[in-house]
């Protein structure tokens, strides 16, 4: 899993149940880009501008919505394809750092806000949703509600990118590494003292086509060896990936 993989992050963590809260991310924000890999700036396998531009494709003025924004990669490097950007993160630290490294953005608007409060808050308004592994809590109910709200913020035929922690590449992980992560049958994973959310692909189409999209591409997005800690081994070519999701709101 790309995202929460980080040296630090353990000493910091207090969790709430099974789910990482605003204030364990706040903690995290000064030390965000060396200790959460960020997937949009770490992926090897270049997924990610083949399919904006397929979710682009004669869409006049798109509006993106970003959820669960951290601090601001996929904004920032793809700012100059939207009219108008919205942005929100739970981590009232974290969007502060974001809208300051995205400073001369100026069609940006940055929010301290759950994305469970999103849908009501902006109303179904983005050509384009993306949530980059952040839909990960440990609790069904807490997803469920993401869910819900990916769907709510975006237009009847807008688009949603979304990244999940792959639970076959931790298998491959798993089979390389010291020591196996902790897991649950139900794909929760112990990663740095938190229980976070894998999927399988299969698990990750059912989750868009059970709340209103069309799967239009799943696909694997690769980063480094090293984010998990690990040399590229002699036996396997692949590296670790994360599921990468293009799918499209039914009208
Ligand atoms: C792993 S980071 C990913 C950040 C960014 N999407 C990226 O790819 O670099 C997860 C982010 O989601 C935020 N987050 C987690 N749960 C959230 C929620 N319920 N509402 C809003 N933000 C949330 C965290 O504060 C953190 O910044």
């Amino acid at each position: 899993m790309c995202a929460l993989r980080s040296l630090n992050f353990q000493k910091f963590l207090k969790r709430t149940g099974n789910n990482v809260n605003h204030n364990d991310w706040n903690k995290h924000a000064a030390k965000f880009e060396s200790t959460v890999c960020d997937i949009v700036t770490k992926e090897t396998n270049n997924q990610f501008n083949k399919l904006v531009r397929a979710a682009l494709k004669s869409r006049k003025d798109p509006v993106l919505v970003d959820m669960g924004c951290g601090v601001g990669s996929f904004v920032k490097k793809y700012q100059n394809k939207f009219s108008k950007i919205f942005a929100l993160d739970f981590a009232t630290r974290i969007v502060l750092r974001a809208k300051r490294r995205c400073a001369k953005i100026a069609h940006a608007e940055w929010f301290a806000m759950d994305m469970t409060r999103a849908a009501k808050f902006f109303g179904p308004r983005a050509d384009l949703t993306v949530s980059l592994n952040v839909v990960t809590m440990g609790s069904a109910k807490k997803r469920e509600a993401a869910w819900k709200n990916i769907h709510g913020v975006t237009k009847p035929k807008g688009y949603a990118l979304i990244v999940v922690p792959s639970i076959e590449s931790q298998d491959v992980v798993d089979e390389l590494g010291k020591e196996p992560d902790e897991r649950t049958e139900g794909g929760l994973v112990k990663r740095d003292g938190a229980w976070q959310k894998f999927f399988s692909a299969e698990e990750f189409a059912a989750a868009m086509e059970g709340n209103g999209f069309k799967v239009k591409k799943l696909v694997k997005v690769h980063y480094p060896w090293s984010v998990e800690g690990l040399r590229k081994p002699r036996s396997t070519t692949r590296e670790p990936w994360d599921w990468l999701c293009l799918a499209q709101r039914v009208a």
